[in-house]
């Protein structure tokens, strides 16, 4: 079988208390249930820093030797292929999921460690149909005993319905809340709305906390588990 690989750059710049924050929450993923394979990564609006998040535990529990796909879910907007920096032409989720190529087409292993990628494809105009469909829990079912883990990461959940959808497939959800611009009310809301799917989420993650402000040692906060 012929096998696929893409080549990222890695577009984030070093920060050591992000980096860390990471790895205490890759640390605290390793030490929830083995059940949990499958992981959603949402927030309620948009660019509160899900992408980021989902991209750095990907390629931190990587480099543990822990085998993990990285699937961009968000077929609204592909960013990762412009993000990364991807060059060669990519196919992706929104085709497999239309029936245009077959699942290993869309499966890349990348010059990270241990991390394969599924990028989003082409903008499709019913995502959350398209992420609805049987060929999603499809993929999800073959590739699961082929990962340590899977992380999924979705369009914000307050106005859109895909990050939902989505969690129906899911073991467990980590909702990404920027500092100081998320309302308890929204965050809650976003919290239930995941939760009603069958979806539990094991943690919250405090981004673009304002170190200056010195109020928090770390920016990864309030994980929690079941
Ligand atoms: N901890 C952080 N501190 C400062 N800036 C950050 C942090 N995390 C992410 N950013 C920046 O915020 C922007 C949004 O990040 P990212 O794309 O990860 O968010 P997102 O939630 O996936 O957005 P979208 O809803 O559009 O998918 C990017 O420019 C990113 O560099
Ligand atoms: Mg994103």
């Amino acid at each position: 079988m012929m096998e696929n690989s893409v080549m990222m750059r890695d577009p984030r710049k070093s920060n050591y208390y992000y980096e860390e924050s990471i790895k205490t929450l890759r640390t605290n993923i390793q030490f929830s249930s083995k059940q949990v394979k499958t992981i959603l990564l949402t927030s309620c609006y948009p660019n509160e820093g899900k992408s980021d998040v989902a991209f750095s535990l990907a390629m931190e529990m990587g480099k543990l030797g822990q085998k993990v796909l990285l699937i961009d879910a968000d077929i609204r907007k592909s960013t990762f292929i412009n993000k990364y920096r991807v060059n060669e032409a990519v196919n992706g989720l929104s085709q497999y999921l239309s029936g245009q190529v077959e699942l290993q087409d869309i499966i890349y292993h990348t010059n990270f460690q241990n991390m394969d990628m599924i990028f989003a494809g082409p903008t499709a105009p019913n995502p959350s149909e398209l992420l609805g469909d049987a060929d999603f829990t499809e993929l999800l079912r073959q590739k699961r005993d082929d990962y340590a883990y899977i992380f999924i990461d979705t369009p914000p959940a307050a106005s859109l319905i895909d990050a939902t959808v989505v969690a129906k497939n899911c073991d467990a959800g980590i909702l990404v809340i920027e500092s100081e611009a998320i309302s308890y009310k929204a965050a809650q809301k976003v919290k239930t709305q995941i939760e009603r799917s069958g979806c539990h989420l094991i943690g919250a993650v405090l981004n673009k906390v304002d170190m200056k402000k010195g109020r928090y040692y770390n920016s990864y906060k309030g994980y929690y588990k079941k």
